[in-house]
């Protein structure tokens, strides 16, 4: 697996980038390859900057043995393009919001979508569950466990032997 720094980007980051950036951490964590790849995550509105992730996304991300710690803050297209190899959005109006701060052909390299490294589950986005219920928040962590196993396996592809 090669070095790499990966920003996991939803619209208000307390609830799906929050636990995208904890699940991937704990999976990376559990195959002992957490040293080499760096997670953070924003949002592209500032709307809750400096708040912890939604108690509701804690407790059921909790419930599954990730720990979200994240606060929250917006992207910064100077600051995050520079530093970040991948920049993950969930929903197709993060994708479209990250084209239009991008700067670069470049930069519009380094954005993907979360659901590109699904396997199991045919969701193309990852729903916001902001306005639902734990099950909309259980969905999530679902979508996101199958995808963050996918980006395990495509970070490991790219490994240079
Ligand atoms: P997130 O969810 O983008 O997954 O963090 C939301 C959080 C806040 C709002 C909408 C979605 N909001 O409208 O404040």
């Amino acid at each position: 697996m090669v070095q790499q720094k990966l920003l996991f980007v939803c619209l208000g980051n307390i609830c799906r980038s929050p636990a995208a950036e904890a699940v991937m951490k704990g999976k990376l964590k559990r195959a002992g390859k957490d040293n080499q790849v760096f997670c953070d995550s924003a949002g592209t509105i500032g709307f809750h900057s400096g708040a912890k992730a939604d108690a509701r996304m804690r407790k059921q991300a909790q419930g599954r043995g990730y720990t979200v710690t994240s606060i929250s803050r917006k992207i910064k297209a100077d600051f995050d393009f520079d530093r970040f190899d991948m920049i993950i959005g969930m929903d197709d109006q993060n994708i479209k919001d990250l084209y239009a701060i991008a700067r670069s052909p470049e930069d519009h390299k380094k954005i993907f979508r979360m659901t590109d490294f699904s396997s199991q589950l045919s969701y193309k986005f990852i729903p916001d569950p902001y306005y639902g219920d734990i099950a909309d928040f259980e969905l999530v962590i679902d979508l996101l466990e199958d995808a963050c196993e996918g980006l395990i396996k495509y970070l490991n592809s790219k490994e240079i032997n």
